[in-house]
């Protein structure tokens, strides 16, 4: 080669190692674009949850694989020191090859969120599974644990919530009632309805336990944790306590908005208020999004008008939500995370992440923005290197 052919090639490198280095550096975040993660790749971690851990955080999703909305590809996990750059730590939880696993290569594993265990040192993923075959019939969560936020995790088991267990807010009455099954073969009648909210599905799987679809988890500040899920053929959520060691369900659990149809649920508190906002059930179409509140996890829960303001507000700017994260040192960030489904093609889902404002009455609204940065939040000089250091 030449030496100008030399320059150029040399030119060409640096030109583009600037560009890279300047496209890595990014500190805003902008909705419904492709997000390429350190490998210039777009983030595939759909239907997920941030974890904030030693001042890093970890954002665990659905791993999709390329065409149609099964099999999974497994759960990824991407860290981050300010929110916006991502390195990608590739599969956390992988399918198997191995015949009759729960996690069979053909299942489907959705909506991941981790949690971490003070007590157990340990970190603790939930997440939704539906068996290889069988479409969305078996409605499992699933559990797996890892020592390193970046895993590899450790499958322990998946099965339905609760068996055998009334919810604590079913009252006596509800127990007793014998349904007429018979009566109750039509779904969507005025019946139907009145049967589901007197507990008609929750007796149907009392003895195999709750079906478990769109989940979340939250953990208190008291470190109980607790695993919210859509229950009931979607028609109900239930929010579940889980024991101290985060691995199982303590039987304590109650319903909320029996024949509500919400989905994808994701909370927070702020103050003395918990905040949950969910969808309706379209499938991967969006629409509106719900907002709940309450002033303990076990209610009562209340709802409210619809917390997306502005232009594409009635179908939450095209996205359906996933988590809301609480951001620390950020002056009264929490980021109202969704996804922006394409069912022809999971992996080119996009994400919406928008700051939750708060009115003067303390109700959340989430407005669309172009973009946005993390660092707008930060009122302190110290947290802001503290938060934002790589
Ligand atoms: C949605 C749900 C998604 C996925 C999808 C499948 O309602 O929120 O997580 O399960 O249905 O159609």
């Amino acid at each position: 080669m030449s030496l100008h052919k030399y320059i150029f090639v040399f030119c060409f490198l640096l030109l583009t190692s600037i560009i890279v280095s300047a496209q890595n550096n990014n500190q805003v975040i902008r909705s419904k674009t492709v997000w390429n993660d350190d490998k210039g790749s777009h983030i595939n971690a759909h239907g997920g949850g941030v974890l904030f851990h030693q001042g890093r955080y970890y954002w665990y999703g659905e791993h999709r694989l390329p065409k149609g909305d099964a099999p999974s590809g497994g759960v990824s996990c991407y860290s981050s020191a300010d929110l916006c750059n991502w390195v990608n730590e590739g599969i956390v939880l992988a399918t198997t090859n191995e015949a009759g696993h729960d996690l069979e290569r053909g299942c489907i594993i959705e909506r991941p969120k981790v949690i971490f265990n003070p007590i157990t040192g340990q970190f603790v993923m939930w997440f939704h599974l539906e068996l290889k075959g069988q479409g969305y019939a078996a409605a499992r969560a699933g559990v797996a644990v890892s020592d390193s936020p970046t895993g590899n995790f450790q499958f322990l088991r998946s099965g339905r919530i609760n068996a055998g267990v009334y919810p604590a807010n079913m009252t006596q009455e509800e127990r007793a009632f014998i349904f007429d099954n018979d009566k109750y073969k039509e779904w969507w009648t005025a019946e139907w309805y009145r049967a589901i909210d007197k507990g008609l599905f929750v007796k149907r799987d009392l003895e195999s336990g709750q079906m478990s679809r769109d989940m979340t988890l939250y953990v208190d500040e008291d470190g109980k944790a607790y695993h919210i899920y859509s229950s009931e053929d979607n028609l109900t959520l239930h929010i579940a306590e889980l024991t101290d060691d985060y691995l199982h369900h303590t039987g304590n659990y109650i319903r909320l908005f029996p024949g509500g149809h919400n989905e994808a649920p994701a909370i927070f508190k702020k103050e003395d208020t918990y905040w949950m906002i969910a969808s309706g059930c379209t499938g991967w179409q969006p629409n509106e999004a719900r907002l709940f509140s309450s002033p303990t996890m076990w209610g009562p829960w209340t709802q409210h008008a619809n917390p997306c303001i502005g232009t594409d507000a009635a179908i939450t700017f095209g996205g359906q939500s996933t988590f809301a994260l609480p951001v620390e040192g950020a002056n009264q960030l929490v980021i109202f995370m969704a996804d922006v489904w394409n069912p022809d093609n999971l992996i080119d889902s996009r994400y919406v992440w928008l700051p939750v404002e708060f009115q003067s009455d303390g109700t959340p609204t989430i407005a669309w923005s172009e973009q946005w940065s993390p660092l707008d939040f930060v009122v302190q000089p110290e947290p802001l290197f503290s938060l934002f250091e790589e």
